[in-house]
């Protein structure tokens, strides 16, 4: 349970700010809220009020306000800020050393985290006077922006600079909440991730459902727990986390195992994640393939398997493998920890494979079973790192 401080400015999106309150709230969370007075135009501070439980602040100079100094109180009273909506004006006022009112006052006299959430109009949001404001911003410690979305804005444009999904904003803060300690510190951990492609022809190819999602929230965390992380990745939609030693990007499952096997025996964990395909055609034609009378029978290769041959070469690595199944999801899994030589399956449903919450059994060598539980795909990758460690410090 946190102590959350929510800046509201006066952008439309401020009604979303309810939304926000009213989630963290149900979380457990304690919140206070200062408005600008531009953001009571759009929302009441009783609206707010109602769903914080608190009394919510807009005037520096109130004098019901009783004898403490209330921008030093509320900057201390903090774990965390979250400004939601952050519009141009406050980013600007920030970013200039401007405190003219009780929310740019009380950011100026914060020293705990502060996250920005962007909405605004798109030409605004593009200026690049906004982006040199936050380039700034982000030199000093504890400044954190939570970019807008694409989207339909209140300008009747479809473009960027709509307030985030108020779910991510919400997970993005209580991720900030996670206390890691640094227990990857000096260990270098490959993480295979994503799908694979095994193209059919220059325009086609095989593959599969996997988003990456749980391979990337694994390198997140792991660099969260200090470690020097190589991600080798089939191709997603999503954004190559801050902070890895190395990215490596392939396509097919050939790719991948060049990778992967290049850099093997210099790694102390790796945690293989990807969905790999297990055939490819056998040729792939130089080009399209034309449709013709009749069918077409396709004949298919076998892919090497990664995760077979990391433990067939392990000698200290401490090795992870994923078993997504849709039936005998135990059983399965621990023939393949057995058949693979590894030191921990996690054994899940297949069917999740696109969604951003899982439950799964880590399954070890020793035979032991944990089952997690439905939690995010963020705190699984905590959960399986954890058990991680565990074993390479036994
Ligand atoms: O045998 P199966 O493909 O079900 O095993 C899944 C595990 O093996 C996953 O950890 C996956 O990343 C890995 N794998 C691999 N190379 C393959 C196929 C699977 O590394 N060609």
């Amino acid at each position: 349970m946190k102590n959350i401080l929510i800046g509201v400015c006066g952008g439309i999106a401020a009604y979303k700010t309810a939304n926000i309150i009213s989630k963290l709230k149900k979380k457990g969370h304690n919140v206070k809220v200062i408005m600008t007075e531009n953001a009571t135009k759009i929302i009441t501070p009783l609206t707010l009020e109602t769903l914080s439980k608190n009394k919510v602040v807009v005037d520096m100079w109130d004098v019901n306000r009783g004898y403490e100094v209330e921008h030093i109180s509320l900057a201390d009273w903090a774990d965390v800020m979250l400004i939601a909506p952050a519009t141009y004006n406050i980013v600007g006022k920030v970013a200039n050393g401007i405190a003219d009112d009780m929310l740019s006052t009380v950011i100026s006299a914060c020293t705990k985290p502060k996250y920005f959430a962007l909405a605004m109009n798109v030409n605004m949001y593009e200026n690049p006077i906004l982006k040199d404001n936050i380039a700034k911003l982000k030199k000093y410690d504890g400044y954190h922006f939570i970019e807008a979305d694409e989207g339909f804005l209140a300008c009747n444009v479809n473009a960027k600079g709509r307030l985030k999904n108020e779910d991510e904003i919400v997970e993005i803060l209580e991720d900030s909440f996670i206390e890691t300690e640094k227990t990857l510190a000096g260990k270098t951990i490959l993480i295979t991730a994503g799908r694979t492609e095994e193209p059919l022809d220059p325009v086609r190819y095989l593959s599969n459902n996997s988003s990456g999602q749980m391979g990337y929230s694994l390198a997140e965390q792991a660099i969260k727990l200090g470690g020097n992380v190589i991600l080798v990745s089939g191709p997603t939609n999503l954004t190559v986390p801050k902070g890895l030693k190395e990215f490596v990007q392939t396509r097919t499952a050939l790719d991948m195992y060049g990778a992967v096997m290049e850099r093997f025996d210099g790694v102390d964990i790796a945690i293989a994640c990807a969905a790999v395909a297990d055939y490819k055609p056998k040729v792939c034609a130089k080009e399209k393939i034309k449709k013709k009378e009749g069918d077409l029978v396709i004949e298919l290769d076998r892919n090497p398997d990664i995760l077979f041959n990391m433990g067939q070469k392990k000698s200290h690595q401490v090795l992870v493998g994923f078993a997504a199944e849709t039936e005998n999801i135990i059983e399965n899994a621990i023939g393949k920890l057995k058949k693979k030589n590894l030191d921990m399956i996690v054994a899940n449903d297949a069917h999740v494979m696109r969604s951003s919450n899982n439950s799964a059994t880590l399954i070890k060598k020793d035979n032991s079973q944990i089952v997690t539980g439905e939690k995010s795909k963020k705190e699984l990758a905590l959960d399986i790192l954890n058990e991680t460690v565990k074993i390479i410090n036994k």
